[in-house]
């Protein structure tokens, strides 16, 4: 199995996208919800349909980047919010995107990624956000699989990929996940070195 832009495309297509909550999820609204600077620079790699960059840009967030590789992903988001600033939905390989944010936001991009990826993911957050800039989001904290996504992980694991590269202010079992990944997941929240 290949894991590329064609076969998420795939799995857009094929309503095969068991990941997708269908609302904003519950640590992140928590999140957002005391963020008091609505110019904060945010991105939301491997967003998929996001609810999250809706909720933002609806509460008067102004740079908010969705950023994606499945065009059907930001097809699908461009129909749900139209008002959404069309130069802020990236389509891009996210190891080959340039920028610079104050927040990147996770949630099941990490676990989409093939394991081998995950200390370049590390270093990638690092390099795009500015001097004082967070990584903020949910991690797995749960087996999962082995051989095709989501690919879980253990808290020990990840902190072997983002101590290099962050202070680990927050990454502790989330209290506040959605009822099917209650007991199953971290809230990170970690800043750039
Ligand atoms: C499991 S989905 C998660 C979507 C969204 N975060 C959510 O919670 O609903 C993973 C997403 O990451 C995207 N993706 C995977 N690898 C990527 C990469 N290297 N660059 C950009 N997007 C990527 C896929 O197209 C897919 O939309």
């Amino acid at each position: 199995m290949k894991l590329n832009a064609a076969y998420w495309s795939d799995r857009y297509r094929n309503r095969d996208t068991g990941w997708d909550i269908g609302y904003i999820s519950t640590p992140l609204k928590a999140y957002f919800d005391q963020l008091a600077d609505t110019s904060l620079r945010i991105l939301l790699p491997g967003g998929g349909n996001s609810y999250e960059a809706e909720y933002l840009h609806t509460r008067g967030f102004t740079q908010v980047f969705l950023l994606d590789y499945a065009q059907e992903a930001l097809d699908n988001f461009q129909a749900r919010v139209p008002g959404f600033p069309e130069a802020h939905l990236i389509k891009e390989d996210f190891f080959h995107h340039r920028g610079t944010y104050d927040r990147i936001i996770e949630q099941t991009f990490f676990c989409a990624l093939a394991p081998s990826l995950r200390s370049a993911y590390a270093k990638k957050c690092h390099d795009l956000l500015a001097r004082g800039g967070k990584l903020a989001g949910l991690l797995f904290d749960d087996p999962l699989n082995a051989d095709r996504p989501p690919f879980g992980g253990t808290r020990e694991e990840y902190m072997e990929y983002f101590r290099p590269y962050f202070d680990i202010q927050q990454m502790e079992k989330a209290y506040n996940s959605i009822p099917p990944r209650a007991g199953r997941e971290l809230f990170i929240k970690i800043e750039k070195k």
